[in-house]
């Protein structure tokens, strides 16, 4: 049911590591819908993931680059405007990664070293990224500019750990840096998405349990990867070009939702038990 909504469009896709990537839909659904793009991921994950296998599928160049490194980035944008014959339209930053969260830490037993690469990764990247992007003059006009968080940054999820404290500041990152580049036409958003099943997802501690109570707890149920993908690409039409600075949720009602029929019935089944 594609509609060339992104057709013309170029830009850079950033986390794509297997089938279960958020990035990974984003990109063959972006592609279906008629934009060229450039795929990038940490040199590791380009050993050991599939991305050559969606970079085909694509007709996408694959380019390494830590997202910490700022010279990896300058490398990778500007081979990005080389390889795609202009400057960027859009950019989707899925990126995130905790070694506390990974190695079971808890939020009083944090590894300060670990504690400062979760944030570079998964949050400094993106000032990164923007940064880049602004002072090599890589964006066009009414380009998009979107990366991806999650509700811990607003409320406590103990098994989150450092990794609320991240989302939290690449949420403040997304305003400040959108308040900038809109002196371009730039937009900044941030999409906080239900719990999904993604290598990513599944190394927090009692992720599957989280997974069904913020799915009985959403009005609508989570919000599958599919969808999320279907949400990035709106923030990267030209239907979306005043909506900057957001965090937008798309997490089927759950950061609004009080409680649910579903959640009553199964704490009323619990009770009887
Ligand atoms: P994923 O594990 O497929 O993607 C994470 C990506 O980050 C991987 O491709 C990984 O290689 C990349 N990465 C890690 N360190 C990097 C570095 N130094 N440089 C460049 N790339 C690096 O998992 P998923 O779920 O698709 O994650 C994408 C984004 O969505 C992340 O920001 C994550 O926090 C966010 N998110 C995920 C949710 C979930 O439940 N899975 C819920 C809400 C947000």
């Amino acid at each position: 049911m594609a509609t060339n909504l992104l057709k013309g469009k170029r830009g850079i896709i950033f986390g794509a590591l297997n089938e279960e990537s958020i990035a990974w839909k984003t990109a063959l659904m972006a592609h279906e819908e008629g934009a060229e793009f450039v795929l990038s991921n940490a040199p590791i994950a380009l050993r050991m993931g599939k991305i050559k296998e969606l970079g085909e599928a694509c007709n996408a160049e694959v380019i390494a680059a830590d997202a910490t490194s700022v010279e990896d980035l300058e490398n990778l944008f500007n081979k990005a405007s080389e390889i795609l014959g202009g400057k960027i339209d859009f950019v989707l930053h899925s990126i995130g990664m905790s070694p506390n969260v990974r190695k079971g830490k808890t939020y009083g037993d944090l590894n300060y070293d670990w504690f400062h690469k979760t944030l570079d990764i998964s949050a400094m990247s993106f000032h990164k990224v923007l940064q880049t992007a602004e002072k090599l003059d890589v964006m066009n006009e009414w380009g998009s500019i979107v990366a991806l968080s999650y509700i811990a940054a607003q409320r406590s999820f103990s098994h989150y750990a450092d990794m609320a404290d991240a989302k939290a500041l690449l949420e403040s990152v997304a305003r400040g840096y959108g308040a900038r580049f809109a002196a371009k036409k730039v937009r900044v958003n941030t999409i906080s998405q239900s719990p999904t099943v993604t290598t990513a997802g599944q190394g927090i501690t009692g992720f599957d349990d989280f997974f069904n109570f913020a799915d009985q707890l959403s009005p609508l149920g989570n919000a599958p990867s599919e969808e999320c993908a279907k949400y990035i690409l709106s923030l990267f039409s030209d239907y979306t070009r005043y909506v900057t600075m957001q965090n937008l949720m798309h997490d089927g009602g759950f950061s609004t939702c009080g409680i649910t029929e579903e959640m009553m019935e199964t704490l009323a089944k619990a009770r009887q038990k």
